[in-house]
């Protein structure tokens, strides 16, 4: 174990990390090398900027880039793009989209678009005193970090609000900054970071050098945005009379069909487990946009789970009501995104995504993430409560077998075929496909 402890692997260039790799992990695996290799790309200054975005890089990892067109989201018809490897999801998209095309489209509102960032920090003395100058203090933080919101408050943004929070009851001197921006088209992670930075070195020195404060230590604990984001929420709905929903289903006439529905959704309301999984779905849509337009999918599922559970217990974030014979199904989700800064102009993909969606701004692209988001769970609640996912699901899986097993595409066209009407399983494509390759043999 301990030849594979090593320091400073970082300092090695990229064939160096692979043969240290191949040695210590591969068995001296001689085609390590060509394999990783074979996946660089053929631009060196395109993958340069690739390996620019992490550290130790050592290939690229391909992921689909995909799109699913007619969506109709505010009057707009977009193609969406959407980096996804779960092989039915664009189509479930751009199925439900198809669907909601014939039924008026989606409708989003941006409800509001503030995000937060705390400064964590700790001071022994008595509380009254922090809040008879937290006035004072503000005015010096805001002033202090004026040279970082200049050019955010010269696009409209900046610093909204600096509240005090007192935790001293649940935790000994702990005490809390708690900020909130307006950071325009940008998701603002760096510019609120700094700022919450340059909040610690002014409380910091405001402490030490404050008659009411200087004679207890204070500390600065952490300074950092939070990826919980509840003021930054767009809604997305459909909704259409329950008779326009008569051929969403063979089996079932529309009322039925909506009922339906609004029962499965009521369960993911109720239950966490299904609630999970009902989310999971929705995530399904809204990561793959997120990824495919350069944004941060790690914040985005953090914050929109914590939101999930705001109430306390795990819920689904979608919702469905059938009144006066109207269905209608809509999600509120917290999108912290931007749509500059980032990779969003240097991923080259990202950049044709925003080009692709017109440019949109970080308000826009709220709604359309939204809004596939909803179109996914749409879909995939529509299969659930009809014919279930699998059917659906496996015949997008079935090039994967395939592939897998080699077929040829003389195999893979026969297997399409013989799987329209067959229920698809790996045990059950692998048979057919030896039994095709047992009956060429034959006839040779
Ligand atoms: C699969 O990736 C997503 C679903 O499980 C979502 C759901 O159950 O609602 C089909």
């Amino acid at each position: 174990m301990k030849d594979k402890i090593i320091s400073g692997f970082y300092k090695k260039n990229k064939q160096e990390k692979v043969e240290w790799l191949a040695e210590h992990y591969f068995a001296n695996d001689p085609t390590l090398l060509a394999e990783l290799q074979s996946f660089a790309h053929a631009n060196q200054d395109l993958q340069k900027i690739f390996d620019g975005f992490s550290e130790n890089t050592l290939a690229n990892y391909y992921m689909p880039y995909g799109v699913a067109p007619n969506f109709l989201i505010d009057e707009q018809l977009y193609a969406v793009p959407m980096v996804i490897e779960e092989s039915s999801v664009v189509a479930a998209a751009a199925s439900a989209a198809k669907f909601w095309l014939q039924r008026g489209g989606f409708q989003t509102k941006i409800i509001s678009t503030t995000k937060l960032g705390q400064l964590h920090f700790s001071w022994s003395g008595p509380s009254h005193e922090l809040q008879a100058v937290f006035e004072d203090l503000k005015v010096v933080l805001r002033q202090d970090a004026a040279p970082i919101t200049a050019n955010m408050e010269k696009r409209g943004g900046g610093i909204l609000d600096i509240e005090l929070l007192d935790f001293t009851a649940v935790e000994a001197d702990y005490y809390q900054l708690k900020v909130s921006f307006e950071t325009c088209d940008s998701m603002g992670a760096n510019f609120i970071n700094s700022v919450l930075e340059s909040f610690g070195a002014t409380l910091r020195r405001f402490a030490a050098t404050h008659p009411q404060l200087r004679s207890y230590p204070l500390e600065v604990i952490m300074a950092i945005l939070s990826n919980y984001t509840p003021d930054c929420i767009v809604r997305a709905q459909v909704a259409c009379p329950t008779e326009l929903l008569d051929d969403a289903c063979k089996d079932m006439d529309g009322p039925t069909f909506a009922e339906k529905f609004r029962k499965a959704v009521r369960i993911a309301q109720i239950d966490p487990f299904r609630a999970t999984t009902h989310n999971k779905g929705i995530f399904n849509g809204v990561d793959a946009v997120i990824l495919a337009t350069g944004n941060d999918f790690r914040a985005i599922e953090a914050g929109g789970h914590a939101y999930a559970a705001a109430s306390g217990q795990y819920k689904s974030l979608s919702d469905c009501k059938i009144e006066d014979g109207i269905f209608t199904v809509w999600l509120d989700f917290p999108l912290a995104v931007g749509t500059v800064g980032g990779l969003t102009k240097l991923h080259p993909l990202a950049k044709r995504s925003l080009e692709l969606l017109g440019q949109p701004s970080a308000p826009q692209l709220m709604s359309i993430i939204a809004a596939t988001g909803l179109a996914q769970n749409f879909a995939a609640v529509r299969s659930l409560v009809t014919t279930g996912i699998q059917k659906g699901h496996m015949k997008m899986h079935l090039m994967n077998i395939l592939n897998f097993l080699a077929a040829s595409d003389t195999e893979i066209k026969a297997s399409q075929q013989h799987f329209e009407k067959e229920t698809i399983s790996f045990n059950a494509v692998r048979a057919y496909l030896e039994m095709l390759r047992s009956a060429s043999v034959k006839s040779v």
